[in-house]
């Protein structure tokens, strides 16, 4: 009998790789190895309990990269920014992982990626947590890496924490508080990156070298206030605050984010209709919220 395919997947006790994990376990064809630095996190175990095989891997280790990588067909790949706003860092492990990706031979990567907004505005806009996703990505196609870059909207689930609508001062009704203008903004739920992702890695030669952005929907913040008050029964209104304003917040990552919204206002392209396709299932920001009906407003 033939032995099954091995898929690597980075990150996979967290949200994207938890996703692609999930997804790929259903199919009984593929061997599904995930890499965590701590095997005993019930995220890891709960992975083993479906099927996985688990397996203890720093990024940061040239030597675990290589180990786990071994012998595999392929490997979803998500690197880690916000926990330390480490640019260097997640370049390095980026590269860490194309390297030996090279020198085993994998046959698909499918890696998460994000444009390099540096050097596409020519240095005038800087993102450090896409920059740093772009020279990776540059980086795999350069040394011959067959890999596929996702490159995936703002999570719905940000709604429940850093984008919760607040309690306005002045009266009885909820501010969204984003610089995104009149302009339209993707958006995906995580636990939908996961089957996109499967559907790639099941054509890989409809989609090896190019880069894919996953989107759910694209909406303005007026269309997101209007279903949040829909649904929630509460008012919620655009504050319209600037991404000038945004940046003097202060909070670790507003400048960053301001500028990412500036670079959202570029419309990046993210692709609802293919995403759709990856994902039949794929939900709608109207839905998101149904779900989640009693964790969106602080
Ligand atoms: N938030 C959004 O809307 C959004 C949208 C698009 C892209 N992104 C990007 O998504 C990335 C974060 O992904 P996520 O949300 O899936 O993260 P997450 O839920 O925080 O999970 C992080 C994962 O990375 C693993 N990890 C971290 N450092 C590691 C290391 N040194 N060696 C091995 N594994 C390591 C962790 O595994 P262990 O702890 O088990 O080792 C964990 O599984 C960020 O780079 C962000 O820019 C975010």
């Amino acid at each position: 009998m033939a032995s099954k395919k091995v898929i690597v997947v980075f990150g996979a006790t967290g949200n994207q790789g938890g996703s692609v994990a999930r997804a790929i376990l259903e199919d009984k064809d593929i061997c599904v190895r995930v890499a965590t630095r701590d095997v005993t996190k019930p995220a890891a175990v709960a992975l083993q309990d479906l099927g996985a095989e688990v397996v203890k891997c720093d990024l940061n280790s040239k030597e675990d990269v290589n180990g786990i990588l071994k012998g595999a067909y392929g490997a979803f790949l998500v690197t880690t920014y916000w926990d330390d706003f480490n640019q260097e860092k997640e370049i390095k492990q980026g590269k860490t992982v194309a390297d030996a990706s090279k020198q085993l031979g994998l046959e698909h990567v499918v890696y998460s990626g994000l444009e390099n907004v540096k050097k596409l505005t020519k240095g005038k806009l800087e993102v450090p947590h896409f920059d740093g996703k772009g020279e990776v990505e540059e980086y795999f196609w350069s040394i011959g890496v067959p890999m596929t870059s996702v490159r995936i909207a703002p999570y719905f689930e940000n709604f429940l924490n850093l984008w919760k609508p607040v309690k306005a001062s002045d009266g009885d009704y909820y501010n969204l508080m984003l610089p995104m203008k009149d302009i339209p903004m993707d958006g995906i739920c995580i636990a939908d990156i996961g089957p996109a992702v499967a559907s790639i890695f099941r054509s890989p030669e409809e989609f090896l070298g190019k880069a894919v952005g996953l989107s759910a929907e694209a909406l303005t913040i007026q269309q997101y206030a209007d279903i949040l008050s829909k649904t929630l029964g509460k008012v919620v209104k655009d504050s319209k605050i600037t991404p000038e304003a945004y940046e003097k917040l202060g909070f670790p990552g507003a400048k960053e984010i301001a500028n990412m919204m500036r670079f959202y206002h570029m419309k990046p392209d993210r692709d609802v209709q293919l995403t759709h396709k990856l994902n039949p299932k794929v939900k709608s920001f109207s839905q998101f919220v149904s779900e989640n009906k009693d964790n969106l407003l602080k």
